[in-house]
């Protein structure tokens, strides 16, 4: 399939992210767990979004657009990668960020105080305020002092965000290809629904037959298959409208917990127990609620039919929060001698 698009990006990323077996749990589990490590993407412009920011700054750069802003959780990872990549570009980042009642200065941490690191300029809104709204307001006034700014929406999930996983895709063909296996199944945490788009649009296209897996953090199922469903018909080429079969979208909601971004004691300590068996770091907001649901899934049997299973580590370490570590160190202070 040709898309001009999929050639035009900014490279912001360190790609192709390695693929690496998780021995340990693939042992325990009698099923081959390998990991795509989108956590390796960078530092500061760590995770999923930054193969979305490749597209969406490229698009930002060729309208002429001066100021980037975007809108998140207060705790977005999305918000702080967006603000160091503007950084690394040259562009001013106004992030607004939700927030039931904005934490105080001292508290800012994790993202929000590297969002603030970063140089940008950063708005708390109430949850009640349409973060749309508010940034189509702020692009008003910039305007009015000879700006020109580019929004992007939550998570950068929209048609052009998604190409960077198209792209992601076609790097797990190649590395099928070196590695001499298949992934029946690809695994990922789904928090706005670009990343799972973008995938499951290429593995339509490339015909790969593949299983795409999507562990809800926040929206019931029947939410999120909408979500992505829209995502889907944006992307397609009005020109060219690809065969697009929207009835393989898998999403499994059982394993929000408490809600977006709230954490119970159980699954912190799954994340211990895992990080020291297979030395690997998940968040407690995305990937380690989809990897306990991987997890708890394989148990049920869910994954009988698959042998090879690839989950993409989507990042979020700076999400652990001090709210997190007190939870965790219930656990671990057993270990201080
Ligand atoms: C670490 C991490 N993993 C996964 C996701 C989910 O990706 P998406 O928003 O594309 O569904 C996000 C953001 O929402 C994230 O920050």
């Amino acid at each position: 399939m040709k898309n001009k698009l999929l050639t035009k990006k900014v490279e912001l990323a360190n790609l192709p992210t390695p693929i690496q077996k998780m021995e340990a749990v693939s042992k325990r589990l009698g099923k081959n767990i390998f990991l795509k490590r989108d956590d390796f993407t960078g530092m500061e412009v760590s995770g999923n979004k930054i193969r979305k920011l490749e597209y969406a700054l490229f698009d930002a750069i060729k309208q002429g657009c001066d100021t980037v802003i975007t809108t998140g959780a207060i705790q977005s990872n999305h918000c702080r990668a967006t603000a160091f990549a503007c950084a690394r570009l040259g562009l001013s980042c106004i992030l607004v960020l939700r927030s039931a009642d904005g934490p105080a200065i001292e508290d800012f941490e994790g993202n929000t105080f590297f969002d603030l690191v970063s140089g940008a300029k950063v708005y708390l809104i109430e949850e009640d305020v349409d973060a749309l709204d508010f940034m189509a307001s702020l692009k008003d006034s910039l305007a009015q002092e000879g700006k020109k700014a580019y929004l992007i929406p939550v998570g950068a999930s929209n048609a052009v965000g998604s190409l960077g996983y198209r792209e992601c895709f076609r790097e797990i063909l190649d590395q099928e290809k070196a590695m001499d296996l298949k992934f029946d199944a690809i695994v990922l945490a789904v928090g706005s629904g670009g990343t799972y788009a973008g995938l499951y649009f290429e593995n339509q296209i490339q015909k790969a037959g593949k299983d795409i897996w999507g562990f809800s953090v926040s929206k019931k199922e029947e939410e999120f298959v909408q979500v992505i469903q829209d995502i889907l018909a944006n992307m397609a080429d009005p020109n060219n409208p690809e065969d697009i079969d929207n009835g393989m979208i898998i999403i499994n909601d059982r394993y929000i917990g408490e809600g977006y971004a709230k954490t119970t004691r159980e699954e912190i300590f799954f994340l211990l127990d895992l990080a020291a068996e297979s030395a690997v770091i998940f968040d407690p907001c995305y990937t380690g609620k989809a990897f306990r649901g991987l997890c708890s899934e394989i148990g049920k049997g869910s994954f009988d039919k698959y042998e090879n299973i690839l989950f993409i580590h989507t990042g979020g370490l700076f999400g652990w929060t001090k709210d997190h570590r007190k939870l965790a160190m219930a656990s671990l202070k057993q270990q201080l001698v």
